[in-house]
């Protein structure tokens, strides 16, 4: 298909989607916060007070929906791509992977965060599975730095492929985590491959 034609069908789709739809009303930047919303409507994980961390946060959707709900909570969102200012949130312009973003959101942290959620995703080369194993990469990276981060009983959320990074991923969250589950919100798109991985209770011996 030719790529006017592609990006035709893609403006057609938005305007019939209910979420985008949605989302413009309630003012949320992307239709992505319906995702986790149903996340959390399912796993019941944000409260007040909490502190989250948002990796790959713009245009910022996940952190305006966690920073209506933890109200005094702190977050720390961090994107390649700059973003307009939420409440309550400080926000990290830079590549996640790099030494010195991660020591700048652990500069950030008084205590030890209650959620660490990543939304993160390259830019797409329309190869599919190039595509789901360079975003593979980009959750186990978040994976291994929520380690160092998160508090015991505290919550790993972030976006996975069904591809052939999927079992890899898994395994590995299930080293780091006690409770490991994929779930796949019904405002994920039907024809998209990403679900949820969600996360919770860090294994002690870690
Ligand atoms: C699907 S969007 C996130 C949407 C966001 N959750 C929201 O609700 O508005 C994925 C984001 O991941 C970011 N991203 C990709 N690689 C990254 C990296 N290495 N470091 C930081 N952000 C990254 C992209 O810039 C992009 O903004």
């Amino acid at each position: 298909m030719k790529k006017n034609k592609i990006s035709k069908n893609w403006i057609n789709k938005q305007k019939r989607d209910i979420y985008v739809r949605q989302s413009k009303i309630e003012g949320y930047r992307a239709r992505s916060a319906y995702k986790l919303i149903e996340i959390d409507k399912k796993f019941k994980i944000f409260r007040g007070g909490m502190n989250v961390i948002d990796i790959g946060a713009a245009p910022g959707s996940w952190s305006q929906y966690a920073s209506k709900v933890i109200k005094s909570g702190k977050i720390v969102s961090i994107d390649l791509k700059s973003m307009e200012k939420i409440k309550n949130t400080i926000q990290i312009k830079g590549d996640f992977t790099s030494n010195e973003v991660q020591n700048q959101i652990k500069s950030y942290l008084v205590k030890k965060s209650e959620v660490v959620m990543s939304d993160m995703a390259v830019n797409t080369t329309g190869i599919k599975n190039l595509d789901s194993i360079q975003t593979g990469e980009l959750c186990k990276e978040a994976l291994i730095f929520s380690k160092e981060v998160i508090s015991k009983n505290g919550f790993f959320i972030s976006k996975i492929f069904m591809g052939s990074t999927f079992n890899e991923i898994v395994a590995l969250a299930k080293k780091i985590f006690r409770e490991v589950k994929v779930f796949k919100p019904k405002s994920s798109r039907k024809d998209s491959k990403e679900s949820f991985i969600i996360c919770r209770n860090l294994r002690s011996s870690l």
